[in-house]
C-alpha cells in the first residue's frame, strides 16, 4: 500500500525537496525537517498545492532530544509508514590538502551519521510494535569505497551503509522494511559545491523518481546510476593501491564544510 504518513529530513533542498514533492498528494501527510525556514516554507507551499497535509519541523538533525520529541509526537498523531533519513552535508579536501580540519570531520559525522540515528531511533520501537513501516537511508557511492578527496564523508556514508544492513536483518523479521539508497552524482547545491568530474549526473527530480520507485517496490538496495555503481563495485576486486593511484589522478576539490558541532 502507498505510504500515507511520511517523514523526510533535509526536505528544504535537493534530493529531500524533490522527494517531498514526489510524495505530495491528497491523503498524504508529510513531516518535513530542515533548518532553513524560507526554503522549507517554499517546499511546504508547493507540497500543499499538490494536496498534501504538511507538518514542518524546523530542526537540526544533530539535536537528539529535539528530534526525538518532535518525531515521536508526529508519529503518535500520524503513525509513519515511511521515514527517509536524507539530510546531509559534504566536506573534503582540495588537491593540495593532506588532512581534513578536525572540526569539519566532527561536523560531518554529527550530521551524516548521528543525524541519521537521531531520525530513525524514535520510530524503530513504534514501527516494530505496529509490525509495519519502512525506513530509507540515503547513502552514497562514496560509502562503497573511501574516496581520497572526502575521507570523513566516505566514512560517514560507509557507516550508514553498515548500519542499514544490520537494521535490515534485525527489523525485517519484525515487519519493518529497510532500504539503502546508494546514490551517485545528483545535481543539488551540495553537489554543485564540489569541483571535479561528475559522470552520469542526474537531476534531483530524476533521483527522487528512482528512489520512490525503488521504495514502492520494497527494494533492499536502490542504486543509481548503474554504470557508476558497477564501476565502484568492480574497483573493489582490483588491488587497492592500483585504485588509489587511479583515483589520485583525478583533480577534485571538495571544499571543507563551515558547519561545526553546535
Ligand atoms: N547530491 C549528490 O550528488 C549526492 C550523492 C550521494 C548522496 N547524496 C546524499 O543525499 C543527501 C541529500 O543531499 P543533497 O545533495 O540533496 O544536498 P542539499 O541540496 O545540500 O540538501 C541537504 C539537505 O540536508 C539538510 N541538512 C543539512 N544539515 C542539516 C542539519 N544539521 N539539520 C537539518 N537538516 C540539515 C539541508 O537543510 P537546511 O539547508 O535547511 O539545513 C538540506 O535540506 C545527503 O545525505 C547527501 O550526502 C547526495
Amino acid at each position: 500500500m502507498a505510504p500515507r504518513s511520511i517523514l523526510v529530513t533535509g526536505a528544504s533542498s535537493g534530493i529531500g525537496r524533490a522527494l517531498a514533492l514526489a510524495y505530495a498528494a491528497p491523503d498524504v501527510t508529510l513531516a518535513l525537517i530542515g533548518r532553513n525556514e524560507e526554503r522549507l516554507d517554499a517546499v511546504a507551499a508547493a507540497a500543499r498545492e499538490r494536496g498534501a497535509e504538511i507538518r514542518l519541523g524546523r530542526l537540526d538533525v544533530r539535536d537528539q532530544e529535539a528530534m526525538a520529541r518532535w518525531i515521536s509526537a508526529q508519529d503518535a498523531e500520524n503513525p509513519f509508514d515511511l521515514v527517509i533519513a536524507n539530510a546531509g552535508i559534504t566536506t573534503g579536501l582540495g588537491p593540495q590538502d593532506a588532512a581534513e580540519d578536525p572540526g569539519a570531520v566532527r561536523a560531518i559525522l554529527g550530521t551524516n551519521l548521528l543525524g541519521v540515528l537521531n531520525t530513525v531511533e524514535p520510530v524503530i520501537a513504534p514501527m516494530c510494535a505496529r509490525k509495519k513501516g519502512q525506513l530509507a537511508f540515503v547513502g552514497s557511492i562514496a560509502g562503497l569505497r573511501g574516496l581520497p578527496y572526502a575521507p570523513a564523508y566516505s566514512a560517514a556514508k560507509a557507516a550508514v551503509h553498515a548500519y542499514t544492513e544490520s537494521l535490515r536483518g534485525r527489523l525485517e523479521p519484525r515487519g519493518v522494511r529497510v532500504s539503502l539508497i546508494v546514490a551517485g552524482f545528483v545535481k543539488t547545491p551540495l553537489n554543485d559545491s564540489i569541483d571535479g568530474l561528475k559522470p552520469f549526473e542526474l537531476s534531483d527530480v530524476e533521483a527522487a523518481r528512482l528512489i520512490k520507485r525503488g521504495l514502492d517496490r520494497d527494494k533492499a538496495v536502490i542504486v543509481f546510476p548503474w554504470p557508476l555503481y558497477f564501476a565502484a563495485r568492480l574497483a573493489r576486486t582490483f588491488p587497492v593501491r592500483l585504485i588509489d593511484r587511479i583515483m589520485g589522478r583525478f583533480e577534485v576539490n571538495v571544499p571543507a564544510t563551515r558547519e561545526r558541532i553546535p
